[in-house]
C-alpha cells in the first residue's frame, strides 16, 4: 500500500508540474552564477564599455573624432548593451552578489535607472543624452566601488 501511495503522489506531482501549478510553491531560488568579480569583468564592464565608447568624442592625432554610431545597427548595439547593464542592476541583487540588503541594493537600482536612460538615449539616437547617461552610469559604478572595494581605484 505504501508504495502505491508514493506512486500516486509522484504522479500527482508530475501532473502539477505539467499543469504549471507547481510554480506557486516552487523552491527554485535565483542565485549568482559566479563571483562578483566575474559578474563585473565578464558581464557588466564589457557592456558599460560599449556605452562609454559610443558617446562624445575623442581627440586623436588626426583631430576630433565623434564616437556616436553612424548606422541603425550601431545604435541597436548600444541599446543592447544598455539593456545588459540595466538588467545587471537587478542581477546584482541576487544572493551571492548582494553584499548587504541596504546600500548595495540602492546602488544596484541606481545602475538600472541610469542604464535605462542610456537605453532611451540610444533608441532616440541622441548622442548628448547618451553621453550624460554614460556619466551617470560611471558615477554609480564609482560610488559602489568606493563603498565596497577597500582599495578603491580605477574601474
Ligand atoms: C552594487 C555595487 C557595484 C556596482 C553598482 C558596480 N560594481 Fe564593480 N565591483 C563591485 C565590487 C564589490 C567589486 C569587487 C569584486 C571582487 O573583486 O570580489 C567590483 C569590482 C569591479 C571590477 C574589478 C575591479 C578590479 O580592480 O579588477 C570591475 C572591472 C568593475 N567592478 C566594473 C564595474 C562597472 C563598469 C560598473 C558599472 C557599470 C560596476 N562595476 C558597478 C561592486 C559594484
Amino acid at each position: 500500500m505504501k508504495w502505491l501511495k508514493a506512486k500516486i503522489e509522484i504522479l500527482a506531482c508530475l501532473l502539477l508540474v505539467a499543469c504549471g501549478t507547481q510554480s506557486e510553491q516552487s523552491t527554485i531560488e535565483p542565485a549568482a552564477t559566479g563571483s562578483t568579480y566575474q559578474m563585473m569583468t565578464e558581464y557588466l564592464e564589457p557592456a558599460a564599455d560599449k556605452i562609454w565608447d559610443s558617446a562624445g568624442a575623442i581627440i586623436t592625432i588626426e583631430g576630433e573624432q565623434d564616437l556616436q554610431p553612424t548606422t541603425d545597427e550601431g545604435w541597436a548595439a548600444v541599446v543592447h548593451s544598455a539593456s545588459v547593464v540595466a538588467e545587471g542592476g537587478n542581477l546584482l541583487m541576487l544572493k551571492g552578489y548582494a553584499a548587504d540588503q541596504a546600500d548595495w541594493l540602492e546602488y544596484a537600482q541606481g545602475l538600472t535607472r541610469a542604464a535605462l536612460k542610456a537605453r532611451q538615449a540610444a533608441l532616440d539616437q541622441d548622442d548628448e543624452a547618451l553621453f550624460n547617461a554614460g556619466g551617470e552610469i560611471y558615477n554609480v559604478c564609482r560610488a559602489c566601488h568606493n563603498k565596497y572595494i577597500v582599495e578603491a581605484g580605477e574601474i
